[in-house]
């Protein structure tokens, strides 16, 4: 079952970009955060979850999927992980500094170095926040090593987009070839109720053999209702009636709408309890009537204001 996905952000770090609706663990430590990392991953596998999205940014998440994968041992699951971001707070919860981004080629190589342990499962490798100010996207020396690494691996290269100009990176990155071939294949954006930028691209993304990857579909928890933003009390209201009518939480609501929107791409549950993912995974269960889906699409915002909200959201 690959229309969820689980994204690991949640499970390899202490803290990350959000607003908590979990109480904050009260055991930080590694043994405690490892233990939860593996029940997470477990849990996800026994409901049917086979598509696994990490990043060296992640903290422990690379490693801890190193460890379950070998346990597991089935050729079906799928992990995607990412370059470009290098995770520094070394478990400190008052780290000043959480997360280091390079886009360089050195930086390419030496995570490359280890995530390819995630191999064979490891189908998708991703660049992390690809953007036009990097000039990662123009950096000829990277696109042929990320080429090599397609060649020699037989996986997918992928890039994930992240702020204000997602569609802009999109657009660009859609059309890059090396050798006279398309470079990448699969595209994990941020698509929610409030952010619809990428809609537009729907064809384009999915198209032939291509993978969308939806991420964010919870808008880092904006979209479970709470009081620290009064501006979406409407749709807050809506989501409520919605979970009421279909019998399952907010948050299936918001992802029901992402896989409506979007039936052949893999969203990603964000979960970071047990509890969370199967109350992330009721979303599988019903399906929203069209005029639900264009009442829920009518409460989008403008992508500046969206991500104006979002940068104010703090590492927790
Ligand atoms: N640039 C990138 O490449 C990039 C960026 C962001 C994310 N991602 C990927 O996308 C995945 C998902 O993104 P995300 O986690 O940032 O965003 P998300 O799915 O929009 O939101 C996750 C948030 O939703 C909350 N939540 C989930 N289920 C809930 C429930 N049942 N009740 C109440 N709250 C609930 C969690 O709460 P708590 O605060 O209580 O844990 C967490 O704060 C990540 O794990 C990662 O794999 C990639």
């Amino acid at each position: 079952m690959n229309t969820i996905g689980l994204g690991t952000a949640a499970i390899g770090r202490p803290i990350y970009i959000n607003i908590r609706h979990e109480k904050p663990r009260v055991d930080l430590s590694l043994a405690a955060f490892r233990k939860n990392g593996i029940m997470l991953l477990d849990d996800a596998y026994e409901n049917g979850i086979r598509f696994f999205d990490a990043s060296p940014g992640y903290g422990l998440a690379e490693s801890l999927l190193m460890e379950w994968l070998q346990q597991k041992n089935d050729p079906d699951i799928i992990v995607a992980t990412k370059w470009g971001y290098s995770y520094v707070a070394d478990f400190n919860v008052n780290a000043k500094v959480h997360e280091i981004k390079e886009h360089s080629l050195e930086k390419l190589n030496e995570q490359w170095e280890f995530s390819r342990k995630l191999l064979p499962n490891l189908k998708i490798y991703q660049i992390h926040s690809a953007t036009l100010d990097t000039g990662v996207l123009d950096n000829k020396t990277v696109l042929q090593r990320l080429y090599q690494i397609k060649k020699e691996y037989n996986i997918i290269i992928g890039l994930t987009t992240t702020g204000v100009n997602q569609v802009e990176v999109l657009k660009k990155a859609v059309n890059i070839e090396v050798e006279n071939e398309l470079l990448f294949g699969s595209f994990q954006s941020t698509y929610n109720i409030m952010e619809q930028s990428i809609l537009p691209l729907k064809d384009i993304l999915l198209g032939t053999g291509r993978q969308l990857i939806i991420k964010e579909s919870l808008a880092n928890g904006r979209l479970i209702p709470n009081t620290s933003f009064k501006e979406h009390n409407g749709l807050y209201n809506y989501i409520t009636k919605l979970a009421d009518k279909y019998d399952v939480g907010a948050d299936a609501i918001a992802i029901r709408f992402c896989i409506d929107s979007f039936p052949d791409a893999v969203s990603l549950s964000g979960a970071s309890s047990v509890d969370q993912l199967q109350s992330n995974l009721a979303a599988t269960t019903f399906k929203l009537e069209e005029g639900e889906v264009e009442l829920l699409s009518s409460y989008k915002v403008e992508p500046l204001l969206y991500w104006d909200e979002r940068k104010q959201l703090s590492w927790q």
